[in-house]
């Protein structure tokens, strides 16, 4: 009887995985809705009678309803790079110029350029185990209950084989027409974009949201094709096709020459507004597998690929209103009130008009239809008035002299564009200073976003920085809040006691002092260690270093020595937060940190700068000779004497295969 229920349930999952593929891979239906949902419920009824024959493969787990905790950290076996940018036929002329001169006659596969976010499926013996974010390219997060939920990706292969592939989830522009008619009637804000709209519905942590947000995927990377002996990309795409893979077959193309890549783009902007996805450009891949090989890689890009941008679209719209807002610092910035507008795929509402001169030289008038452009990501902005449009009822622009918030009166330093609310206590000014302290490049506290910040600020519960360590107090009133749940809020606490944790740059960027940057701040992190020793710091020591110019050594002394700062800084410690640089301890590896290196002779898989560049932010010291001193010699093709000297001096010697090695393993 029971061998009987396990052959059934593998004959439902065979038949409804079959049904899947055929229907969302090669878009054909062989079942009706109703046997469809006939065999599905067969199946979930039978795993429910007996999980133990339930199997990760079963077409139920398509359903979604896991909820996870928390997304786990997952390290890519292989860097998940980025693609750079070009923006012109000339571009592409010197990309195929470089690789040319490589040595390398090259054919090359066009793409379309999917909107959406990159993902990685691993398989075991045919069976997805997991599937990650690209995160920052090193390390991703955990989203395989999320990606289970995606009808077109298989949960289990045509081949029981180790495998892992990668390409875009997107979402469908209708399937985002839609969610926003609904977000609309319920009055909840409306999703910007595409992109922003699956990667929404992929980070969370209940997968019955995404399962009911109908995305979808285009498969177009292959990590490790040698292990499947794959000569050309070409031949990739189709071994993942035939595994079950939904592949882009109908826009993917094999071409040789600029002629070919030019013909493409133009008819890829051609069918791109009929599409059912959005595309932002094409990408150009080198076919040779081997080629791409040779052509190697920066640390952040591959040499043998590029992503054509679209040029940026211009939309018309009316300008409503111009509304002036409060930065941390006081500066006011006036922003255009739009008449809501579709423009690359996002809805824009405002733009910033940066300050009066620049609304000044563009001669705006309230009721002027305008146009606005937008290149890819960059943020909106409007290039012009139709002033030929005009009816004599638009109001001109008046930069106004009092703060919108607190009322005090506006000042501009001489010779400066800006005018700035000097009033410390103005309440924008705080609010925009709380956002700063919790942004991503400071303290870096997810769930403490703009209008949440507000709300808190307008609520009593956030005032000032060391309230944002007593929020836990207030727990129970925060639970009470409309759109937040225990979890939310326990979610919340734990990124605020988290970010205790964080090294000093993210502290020192997030207190806001005027000038220092995130870059700035991590200098000094570095340099000084810890906020003792900057608070004892001398303006001349400031002064004297590298990159800090006259005006930031000032500030830097003035902050360090105002009284209410210093009391901050004490509140802070005593609330537990880190107050030392832990840059070395964020980047170590056994093999590098701490250890003197030479490199000599020719890298194939990567140029020597990008390599030292590795070794010092693993906190490890290159030099360009060999001495005593140095640990490790790296050597390429054709070294010089620096091998020689190492050999006699009996330093350890690295070849080429071990360096690339540590390097795919920490990168
Ligand atoms: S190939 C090493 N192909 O664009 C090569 N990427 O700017 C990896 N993308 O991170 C990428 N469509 O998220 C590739 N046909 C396509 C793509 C594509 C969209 C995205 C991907 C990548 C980004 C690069």
């Amino acid at each position: 009887m029971e061998n009987n229920v396990k052959q059934r349930m593998e004959e439902l999952i065979e038949i409804l995985n079959r049904a899947n593929y055929e229907y969302y891979v090669l878009a054909k239906t062989t079942l009706t809705d109703q046997e469809f949902d006939k065999y599905l419920r067969e199946l979930e009824n039978l795993e429910k009678e007996y999980p133990e024959f339930a199997r990760k493969d079963s077409p139920t787990q398509h359903v979604g309803g896991e909820v996870i905790d928390k997304f786990k950290k997952v390290r890519h076996s292989i860097p998940m790079l980025s693609l750079p940018d070009v923006f012109s036929i000339e571009e592409i002329e010197e990309f195929n110029s470089r690789i040319v001169k490589e040595g390398v006659t090259p054919t090359y596969v066009c793409e379309e350029k999917i909107d959406g976010l990159s993902v990685s499926l691993h398989y075991e013996q045919g069976v997805l185990v997991y599937a990650a974010t690209r995160g920052d390219g090193i390390v991703g997060e955990d989203i395989t209950h999320n990606v289970k939920t995606i009808k077109s990706i298989p949960l289990k292969l045509f081949e029981p084989i180790d495998i892992e592939v990668r390409g875009e989830i997107y979402m469908p522009k209708k399937v985002l027409e839609e969610l926003n008619k609904k977000r609309a009637l319920n009055n909840q804000p409306l999703l910007q974009n595409v992109r922003n709209a699956a990667a929404g519905s992929i980070r969370q942590l209940d997968s019955k949201i995404a399962a009911e947000r109908k995305l979808n995927t285009w498969i177009y990377h292959l990590p490790n094709p040698e292990d499947y002996g794959i000569k050309t990309h070409e031949e990739a795409l189709k071994f993942m096709q035939k595994l079950g893979f939904r592949t882009n077959n109908s826009a993917n193309r094999v071409v040789t020459g600029i002629k070919e890549i030019e013909k493409y783009i133009e008819e890829a902007s051609e069918r791109r507004s009929s599409l059912p996805y959005e595309i932002d450009g094409i990408v150009i891949k080198v076919n040779s597998l081997e080629s791409q090989k040779k052509l190697g890689m920066t640390s952040k890009y591959p040499k043998w690929a590029v992503a054509y941008k679209f040029p940026a679209q211009e939309v018309l719209t009316k300008l409503n209103d111009i509304v002036f807002t409060v930065g941390r610092t006081g500066r006011i910035t006036p922003n255009a009130v739009l008449d809501p507008v579709l423009l690359m795929g996002s809805t824009v509402k405002r733009a910033t008009l940066h300050n009066e001169d620049y609304v000044v030289m563009k001669d705006l008038k309230i009721g002027d239809v305008v146009s606005l452009r937008k290149a890819g990501d960059v943020i909106p902005e409007v290039v012009e008035a139709k002033k030929e449009r005009r009816n004599g009822t638009e109001i001109p622009f008046k930069m106004i002299s009092n703060c919108p918030i607190c009322g005090s009166v506006l000042e501009k330093k001489k010779d400066q564009v800006d005018h700035y609310c000097m009033n410390v206590h103005c309440s924008a000014r705080k609010v925009e200073s709380l956002i700063h302290f919790c942004s991503r490049k400071a303290m870096n506290i997810d769930g403490l976003g703009d209008e949440i910040m507000e709300d808190f600020y307008n609520l009593g519960f956030v005032k000032v920085i060391p309230d944002i360590y007593h929020l836990s107090e207030h727990k129970k009133d925060l639970i009470e809040l409309e759109g937040y749940g225990n979890k939310s809020v326990d979610n919340l606490i734990e990124a605020i006691n988290n970010s205790k944790q964080n090294s000093l740059e993210r502290l020192l960027f997030g207190l806001g002092i005027e000038g220092i940057g995130d870059k700035t701040a991590l200098l000094l992190a570095k340099l000084f260690k810890n906020i003792d020793a900057m608070m004892s710091c001398s303006f001349e020591e400031f002064k004297n270093i590298r990159d800090i110019g006259p005006t930031l050594a000032q500030n830097l002394y003035d902050y360090f020595h105002e009284e209410n700062n210093i009391t901050l800084i004490n509140t802070l410690k005593e609330l537990g937060l880190n107050m030392n640089y832990l840059g070395a301890t964020e980047k170590y590896n056994a093999d590098i940190t701490g250890k003197r290196f030479v490199l000599t002779g020719t890298l194939s898989f990567m140029d020597r700068d990008t390599l030292s560049g590795i070794i010092e932010s693993f906190g490890g010291k290159t030099s360009s000779s060999v001495s005593k001193n140095t640990d490790v010699v790296i050597v390429g093709d054709k070294p010089g004497s620096k091998y020689d000297k190492a050999q006699e001096l009996g330093i350890e010697i690295w070849d080429e295969d071990k360096i690339k090695n540590i390097v795919s393993q920490i990168l």
